[in-house]
């Protein structure tokens, strides 16, 4: 695998023209960061050597490099779920890879479900730490780099969460701090399965997310994730609903969202 990473990151390196510290996975809720992005260049996936291809509708598939914020960025448009069929080596690819062409930083959006009760649809929750219930594990198989036993501790930046809140409360917009659930889907939960996941520990849950952030962590690469809760898997107040609901209400997010990344990765 390190060699498929290491033929991946030179032809991307043979192709930029920048030299990005900072990525970002446009997750639901950030695409429209892309029309903030300067001096733009794009790779499609397509032609990138050993990347999957995205398949879920919502998501197109191509790295786009520029400036945010004044600073040199890559951003990933579309990312890799594990419902899709890829395994956890798919999933996390591009991650590892970042980590070859000198990637420090990490951004990540995503969209939930809302479990905790003083959550409401519309609401951004910064994440604070995670719990991983997806059935594989990314690292599971020979240990490529970094520690055997990874610390997981700190998993997304303490300091990039204060200075996110400290962004938010400027510009008046509420956030909610809590714990993701990630779990592999397609399935949205059952309300018994809500109920579950609350008790387990989850603020929000939802699909995607986690994988990426551990092999981030493992690769020593600093995390900041936010999450835009689309829908409540809170007792009383679960409805049926859709993917297209989903998209819906993360666009609606998607402003207050897009304010608080890209001041946060000025200020970073
Ligand atoms: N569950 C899982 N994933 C999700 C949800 C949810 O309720 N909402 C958005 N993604």
């Amino acid at each position: 695998m390190l060699e498929k990473i290491k033929e991946t990151a030179k032809y991307l390196k043979g192709e930029m023209k920048t030299n990005p510290k900072t990525a970002i996975i446009l997750g639901t809720g950030l695409g429209s960061l892309v029309t903030e992005i300067q001096d733009k260049y794009e790779i499609e996936y397509t032609q990138i050597p050993n990347f999957p291809l995205s398949t879920v509708e919502g998501h197109s598939g191509k790295l786009i490099f520029g400036k945010l914020g004044g600073k040199d960025i890559l951003a990933m448009q579309g990312r890799f779920h594990y419902y899709e069929g890829y395994d956890m080596q798919e999933v996390t690819f591009p991650i590892r890879v970042m980590k070859e062409l000198g990637i420090e930083t990490l951004f990540v959006s995503n969209a939930s479900g809302g479990m905790h009760p003083d959550f409401e649809i519309g609401d951004l929750m910064i994440i604070t730490d995670h719990i991983n219930m997806f059935p594989e594990h990314p690292l599971r198989g020979k240990n490529i780099y970094g520690d055997r036993f990874p610390d997981m501790s700190q998993a997304y930046d303490r300091e990039l969460i204060n200075k996110a809140l400290e962004i938010a409360k400027e510009k008046g917009i509420k956030v909610q701090q809590g714990v993701y659930l990630g779990t592999q889907g397609p399935t949205f939960e059952t309300p018994a399965e809500y109920k579950m996941f609350r008790i387990m520990g989850g603020d929000t849950v939802g699909m995607s997310t986690v994988p990426e952030v551990i092999v981030a962590n493992h690769a020593g690469i600093k995390v900041f994730g936010i999450s835009v809760i689309t829908d409540l898997g809170v007792e009383g107040k679960i409805v049926e609903i859709s993917h297209e609901e989903v998209q819906v209400a993360a666009d609606k997010a998607q402003p207050k969202m897009t304010a608080i990344m890209q001041e946060l990765i000025k200020r970073s």
